[in-house]
Order: structure tokens, then sequence, then C-alpha cells
């Protein structure tokens, strides 16, 4: 036998016989390892000549091929071989309950807004949005609410501090007088000023988000939410904003005894202004919505701000007071969660705290929709 020949043969042997992977590892090495016989083989062809090269090369190619080839197949031997010896001994139990994915919830104030949202779109009504981050023309002059009005002292409001818009300085009073001061927006009426001067009338828009006013007790925080309610046509009134407030709020209470009271109220962008009452009763110490609170056992509970959209906002806004009439409102949306959901403290719904969300907290199948009820958590 000649030398490649037998070299051969004493490798596939071993490579055959080895019985694990680091042992084929190791006979890989020592053939065909930078140190390896059969590399030193290799080696040799370079110092020969030509013809010994020719006559020598193939059987050093072939061997080294040989080999590489039988250690690949030992290794898939070895592999299929320890794969099987695993799916021998590992079961896996399909009985054993999948791990839980940790599941968020919808804030009930979300989730009232969905609903709000759901229902006067059945009505009719697009939703229209504007900056938290408002300037004292739509937030109060746009809603005739002048420089010198009293009625801008109704709002506890943030102001941004009057910076001059270059250098960062404070501005002079005369300077100030004349630009807009930046605030937080104390309510969501200046949207119905917003929306009518980008998209003029006829209009019917509901407008949710955050409003601010410095005041903080058990039902009030510095930060909460309104929905404001606007329609503008020609020939509209108050019997309109009745029959639209009773139907949302049948609608959102979820019950037809729902018995409402307009009292004449005061607000400088609507004429007339009426504050809208609904009808309690006392039951178990809790307020529960119905019946007339003139009844016995019950009372009246203000719910909303509402009236005609006073002609100078209207004009203010772009449009002609002759021509153009509507109605607009603005009800507290966490107001409206706590009366449906039952929660009594305002300041819990901004703490996030975990386990009042798991308790109040909607799952997002709890979608509203007219057809399968707005309160969709029953
Ligand atoms: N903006 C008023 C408030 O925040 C509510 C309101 C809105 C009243 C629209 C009348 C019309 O108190």
């Amino acid at each position: 036998m000649s030398d490649t020949a037998s070299l051969e043969h004493e490798a596939l042997a071993s490579i055959a016989g080895a019985a694990d992977a680091s042992a084929l590892e190791a006979l890989r090495v020592e053939y065909l390892g930078k140190q390896g016989s059969i590399s030193a083989l290799m080696k040799t062809l370079g110092a020969m000549s030509p013809e010994e090269r020719q006559e020598k090369a193939p059987a050093i190619q072939q061997l080294r091929s040989a080999v590489a080839d039988a250690i690949a197949a030992r290794k898939a031997a070895l592999d299929a071989a320890a794969l099987e010896v695993r799916l021998a001994s590992e079961t896996l139990d399909l009985t054993l309950p999948a791990p839980e994915s940790p599941r968020g919830s919808v804030h009930p104030v979300s989730q009232v807004m969905d609903e709000l949202s759901e229902i006067f779109a059945d009505l009719g009504f697009a939703v229209a949005t504007g900056p938290e981050i408002e300037d004292d023309w739509y937030n109060f002059t746009a809603l005739n609410m002048p420089e010198s009005h009293p009625a801008r002292a109704m709002h506890d409001t943030f102001y941004f501090p009057d910076v001059a818009q270059t250098g960062g300085q404070s501005a002079s009073s005369s300077e100030a007088a004349g630009r807009k001061r930046m605030l937080l927006r104390t309510h969501t009426s200046p949207v119905q000023v917003r929306t009518m001067l980008a998209e003029g009338a006829p209009l019917q828009i509901i407008a949710p988000g955050r409003v601010y006013r410095s005041d903080s007790d058990a039902t009030h925080t510095p930060m909460f939410h309104q929905v404001e309610g606007l329609v503008i046509d020609r020939d509209i009134h108050l019997g309109h904003l009745k029959w639209t407030l009773e139907t949302f709020l049948k609608a959102f209470f979820e019950t037809e005894d729902i018995v409402l009271r307009l009292r004449p109220s005061y607000f400088p962008f609507t004429e007339p202004s009426v504050e809208v009452d609904v009808g309690f009763e006392i039951v178990d110490g809790k307020r529960v919505l119905g019946g007339s609170g003139d009844a016995p056992g019950h009372g009246w509970m203000e719910l909303l701000g509402s009236g005609m959209v006073n002609r100078r906002v209207i004009e203010m806004s772009g449009l002609d007071p002759d021509q153009w009439q509507g109605f607009a409102f603005g009800v507290g949306v966490d107001r409206l969660a706590m009366l449906k959901y039952g929660m009594d403290d305002l300041r819990a719904f901004f703490d996030g705290d975990v386990r009042w969300l798991k308790h109040y907290g909607f799952s997002a199948f709890d979608q509203p929709t007219l057809s399968a009820g707005v309160g969709a958590k029953s």
C-alpha cells in the first residue's frame, strides 16, 4: 500500500470510530488542521518538480477530499444520533398553560371619549380638534370675552410667562399690549372658533380634549377633559339643542329615563345661555340618574353648559350671523365617566395607579358601538 493509501485507511477508520463531536474535531485538527498530517503532505507539493507534482498530486488531493468527506459524513451521523436521543428523552406537555402575556387596559376617559364619538357620529357629527396651548384670542377674545371682560376671571387660567419672541426677555407692558398671550386652554370652546374659521358653515362637530384650570380637590383636577359640541346651520333653535342633548344622554347612559331641566344661565359666548341639569334619585347613598329632580327623594344635578352661539362669536369666526345660527355645549368627560361607571374621586383618574386601571379600565375588545351598546362593559 502506498503512503497515502495507508494514511487514508487509518484516517477513515479512526473517523468512523469517533465517538462524539469533540473526538471528531480532534481528528479533523490532526489530519486537516494547519499542522495536520495531510496539510503537511499538501505543502510538499510546492517543493516538487512539475513532473513529480503531476505524478503525486492526484493521490494527495484525493486523500484530502476523502478525509474531509468522511469527517462531514461522521458529523452528520453524530448530529442525527444526538437528535434521536433528545427526541426520545424530551417530551412536550401540550396540556401546560401557555405563559400569560400582560394585557393593558383602556382608561375610562379614553373609553368615554370613544363612546361619545360613536354616539355623535351616529347623529352626523364629525370630530374636530384644537391645540391645548392656545392664545388668549381664541380662548377668550373670539368667544366674546375682551381683555377687560370680567368673565375672564371665571377661569383660573394657567398663563405662560409673557416672553418676547426674540431674545427671551420679558416684554415691557407697552410691547405686551396687543400681543397675544399664550395659555393652556381653559375649555374646548376655542375649537368652535377654529373650526368655523377653517371650515365655514354649515357645521356639526364635537371636540373632545384636555383642558386646564388652576383648581384641585376631590372633584377638580388642574387638567381635565371636556367635549365641546357645535352645530351651525340656518334656522337652528333651542329645540334642536334640547333634542340633541336628550338623545345623546339617553344613548350614553343607556336608559330612556333621563329628564332634563334647562336653566337660564350666563356664558359670554352663548345668548341665551342654558345650564342643563339632569334628574337623579339617591339609592343606597348613591346618585342614580333618572326621573324628574322635582319628585320626592330626587334632585337636580348640574351636568353641562350650553346655549345658542352668540352672534358676536359667529361674526368673529368669519360668518354672517344673519344667515347662520347655531348651538353649542360643553360637558366634562371625566364627570360623565364618574357618573356612568361609579368612581367617586376624580384625582384617581390621573394617579396612574395600575390597580385602579385594572379595576376601572376597559378591555381593548370593549369597543363601543351603538348596536352592541356604547358601554360595552356590562
Ligand atoms: N366652555 C364652557 C365651560 O367650560 C362650557 C360651554 C360650552 C358653555 C359651550 C356654553 C357653550 O364652562
